[in-house]
């Protein structure tokens, strides 16, 4: 089976929270996606609700075809609200009010105590978590051992690397995460800062079976459209 492509559409909701107006909206975006061939629609609650809205949630949560992937912080405020909407996904992200976008991953071992709590109250509510994690052994071990399902590797050191010799080392960093995921029984997704140029290398690491893109992909959008843009992140995916 191939990966799934999570379709990140933040960002429709960011062009929309400029100008606080009706449109664009995601849930036309992500309808848009799935047909498309996206098997996942990923948004962000952030705290700040500065692109996605607590009503797109909920609205995306009756419209969604495929899987629905909440991300989130760990707080108490956004675990009671998992809780009542009930996506089929959470990955719990870091987050910090002037950060641009979640710029590093979980620091599973610093916050073991209340990470394990709300890892605990969504599985009970039926939720499959995800940690977003460094590409890093220990976190991998600390997420498994946490009692999550799955984890999503953050590949923004990947992307960023200045040169090929940095990229292969952050690379390998990436496969080592996967595959020990992998060993330990839990699911394995990656992403942040995947583009049309850099996929390949990721989309072909066996254990992983997610990819979680968002602005690469709604940038293309707003140029050639969402089905064009999301067709030509499936073909890179699958290789053709
Ligand atoms: N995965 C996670 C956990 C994220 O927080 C983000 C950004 O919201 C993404 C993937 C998508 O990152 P990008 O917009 O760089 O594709």
């Amino acid at each position: 089976m191939g990966q799934r492509l999570g379709v990140n559409v933040d960002h429709v909701a960011t062009l929309r929270q400029a100008r606080r107006a009706a449109y664009p909206d995601p849930v036309t975006a992500a309808a848009l996606a799935e047909a498309a061939g996206a098997g996942q629609i990923t948004i962000h609650l952030r705290e700040d609700r500065r692109h996605i809205q607590d009503r797109d949630l909920k609205i995306l949560r009756e419209t969604c075809q495929t899987l629905l992937n909440l991300e989130m912080a760990a707080t108490q405020e956004m675990v009671k609200i998992a809780y009542e909407v009930k996506p089929d996904l959470v990955t719990l992200v870091p987050e910090r009010r002037e950060e641009l976008t979640t710029e590093g991953g979980l620091d599973v071992t610093g916050q073991r105590e209340s990470l394990a709590q709300a890892v605990r109250h969504l599985r009970d509510g039926d939720i499959t978590v995800s940690l977003f994690i460094d590409p890093d052994l220990d976190a991998v071990r600390a997420s498994h051992k946490l009692g999550a399902d799955r984890i999503e590797i953050h590949t923004g050191r990947y992307c960023e690397a200045r040169n090929a010799k940095e990229r292969t080392r952050e690379l390998m960093r990436v496969v080592d995460a996967a595959r020990a995921g992998s060993k330990l029984g839990l699911g394995v997704a990656a992403g942040h800062g995947l583009n049309y140029d850099n996929v390949q290398p990721i989309a072909r690491i066996d254990e992983i079976d997610e990819l979680n893109i968002g602005h690469a992909i709604i940038a293309r959008a707003v140029l050639v459209g969402m089905d064009r843009a999301v067709r030509d992140m499936l073909r890179l995916m699958r290789g053709d």
